[in-house]
């Protein structure tokens, strides 16, 4: 008895032990990360037949599954066309002006990232009706994609178009357009690469402007006194932004462009001709 007593006290010892070693040298991968706070909630909304089915048949070709591996742009567009430049779009919606832009754009690639399903099945119906071959989709959220599925300097522009605008105070940390994320999409955009917004909330629409001001290393391309820019003629008027219209809201486009980088190499063409007198 008196053993079997020690054993046992023996054996919970060593297992007390075992687990504050454990814990001491797992300190930092048993730390609880607090969740990201997401800029989407998963909404209700049927995914129709067609939407279900164009998602079964096409997303083999057309959808690139999430992972967390790293992944190149290569396989997702074939060899003749990944040269062509890559634009990245955050939350396309039903992909109408998605399917336009790729559409009237051919010699540039496009990445669309939606985490709706009938607005993925909707794309999917799209690419099919108008034959696309530069627009491929992940169904995931966007910010997670940029940060593994994106190598860094490989995108020349970024769309975010009437991202959700989470109108009330106390949910404007979960708005997209914040310094950290932005701190994100630059490091994955090439020297020049651009970023285009656009918005018909105005409170957003001044947030975006003031953030983005804000942050080196960019240039803001509105040619509008007020910062804001003109519509560029390649951005439809999308299905979100007609329902804001009706409401009687105003949108607002903003562009900002990544500074070139200071380089300190030598103009030799200014040089020349500087020094052109000479030589007469
Ligand atoms: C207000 S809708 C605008 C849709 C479309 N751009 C338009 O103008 O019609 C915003 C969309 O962004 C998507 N979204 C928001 N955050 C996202 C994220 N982190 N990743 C992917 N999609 C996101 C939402 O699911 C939603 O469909």
């Amino acid at each position: 008895m008196v053993t079997e007593i020690s054993t046992c006290t023996v054996q919970s010892l060593i297992c007390l032990m075992t687990q504050k070693n454990l814990s001491q040298e797992n300190k930092t991968s048993l730390v609880k990360h607090p969740k990201r706070i997401k800029s989407f909630v998963m909404r209700a909304g049927r995914t129709t037949s067609g939407q279900s089915k164009a998602i079964e048949e096409l997303g083999p070709q057309f959808l690139i599954p999430f992972n967390d591996q790293g992944s190149h742009s290569v396989s997702w567009f074939g060899e003749n066309q990944v040269h062509q430049p890559l634009i990245f779009e955050i939350g396309f919606g039903m992909g109408d002006a998605t399917a336009k832009i790729a559409q009237f754009m051919p010699d540039h690639n496009f990445l669309g990232c939606e985490v709706h399903q009938p607005g993925v099945g909707a794309l999917l119906m799209k690419i099919q009706a108008l034959a696309l071959q530069n627009l491929r989709i992940v169904s995931h959220d966007a910010v997670e994609v940029l940060e593994k599925m994106i190598p860094a300097q490989s995108l020349d522009g970024a769309h975010i178009f009437f991202p959700d605008p989470w109108h009330k105070t106390r949910h404007h940390k979960r708005r997209l357009i914040q310094t950290s994320f932005l701190e994100l999409l630059m490091s994955r955009l090439k020297p020049n690469g651009y970023i285009h917004c656009a918005t018909d909330w105005e409170n957003y629409a001044q947030h975006m402007l003031e953030v983005l001001n804000a942050t080196p290393g960019l240039e803001n391309q509105g040619l509008l006194d007020s910062g804001y820019a003109i519509r560029p003629a390649y951005r439809p008027v999308t299905k979100f932004e007609n329902r804001g219209v009706k409401l009687g809201h105003g949108v607002w486009d903003i562009v900002f462009r990544m500074k070139p980088p200071v380089t300190n190499a030598i103009d030799l063409e200014a040089l020349n001709n500087a020094l052109d007198p000479w030589a007469k």
